[in-house]
């Protein structure tokens, strides 16, 4: 199997308009086995893009090494998928031709044009083909996103709060959709979110990080069988204690009354 990433002692710094200077992560390390799943969860600000964006090869790093597959990131490549925060899709082009940009520009569309209709019926837009992102509510948006990150079908695919937009019940839909995407293709998936059950139902491994400087404070195996119950006992105790690492955990006091 192929796409394991290994983050190695990374550090990046940003300067802000007003000089000062920022450490967006500070001597992060991970190793992220092939094949597996693994959420990064923390408060805003805590660098969980900026680790996304290095691994993409979209800015480079300022200390430290990152590889994939043994072989040092340098830039982006179409071994890796990358879908943002903000939906990224062009304005002036049908969900269909967003979708097969990749591909095109890959000079491979012909060959893989039908991935394109698999994908686009995968995340349920089929019959919006032909629409404009201006045409589609914001949760639209993120399937055409999702679609068009897999479509390439990568070896990683890295995912920036995916499903933010997505009201409750779509949402949990869509995980078990990433989830089957997942299996079936068996990439690399490496996924922030702010959700504690989305990260605890979807991860091999969830990653605790803290902000100023962006740290990695703590990682939890999840040693759950698929598909996963949200409400079973071990599902709670995982949540429980992401919750507690993120200092949200809260206080049980004694009960003032009894049933
Ligand atoms: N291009 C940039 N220029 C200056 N500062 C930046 C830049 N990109 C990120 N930062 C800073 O780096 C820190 C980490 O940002 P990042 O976007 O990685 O956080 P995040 O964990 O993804 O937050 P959120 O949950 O809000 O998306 C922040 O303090 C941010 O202001
Ligand atoms: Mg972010």
């Amino acid at each position: 199997m192929v796409g394991s990433i290994s983050i190695s002692g990374v550090s990046k710094h940003f300067v802000n308009p007003t000089g000062e200077r920022i450490t967006a992560l500070d001597n992060v390390s991970l190793d992220i086995p092939a094949g597996s799943f693994v959420s990064l969860i923390g408060p805003s600000g805590c660098g969980k893009s900026t680790l996304l964006r290095l691994i993409s090869g979209l800015i480079p790093m300022d200390d430290g090494s990152l590889m994939l597959d043994g072989t040092p990131i340098k830039a982006p490549g179409a071994d890796r998928g990358f879908m943002f925060q903000e939906h990224t899709l062009f304005p002036w082009l049908s969900i269909y031709d967003n979708i097969a940009f990749g591909l095109r520009a890959r000079g491979i569309y012909k060959q893989e044009k039908d991935h394109v209709d698999e994908f686009i019926e995968m995340v349920g837009l089929k019959g919006f083909e032909h629409s404009y992102p201006h045409q589609l509510s914001g949760g639209m948006c993120q399937r055409a996103s999702l679609a068009r990150a897999l479509v390439g079908k990568p070896k990683v695919l890295l995912l920036d709060e995916p499903l933010g937009a997505l009201d409750a019940f779509t949402r949990m839909n869509m995980q078990d959709e990433i989830l089957r995407i997942w299996k079936e293709t068996g990439m690399t998936a490496i996924m922030v979110t702010h959700d504690v059950d989305e990260a605890v139902y979807l991860s091999d491994k969830v990653v605790v990080m803290t902000p100023r400087p962006g740290r990695i404070t703590g990682t939890l195996d999840i040693k759950l069988a698929r598909p996963r119950a949200r409400s079973s006992e071990d599902f709670l105790h995982y949540r429980a204690e992401i919750l507690r690492q993120l200092h949200y955990g809260g206080t049980i006091k004694e009960p003032n009354y009894y049933i």
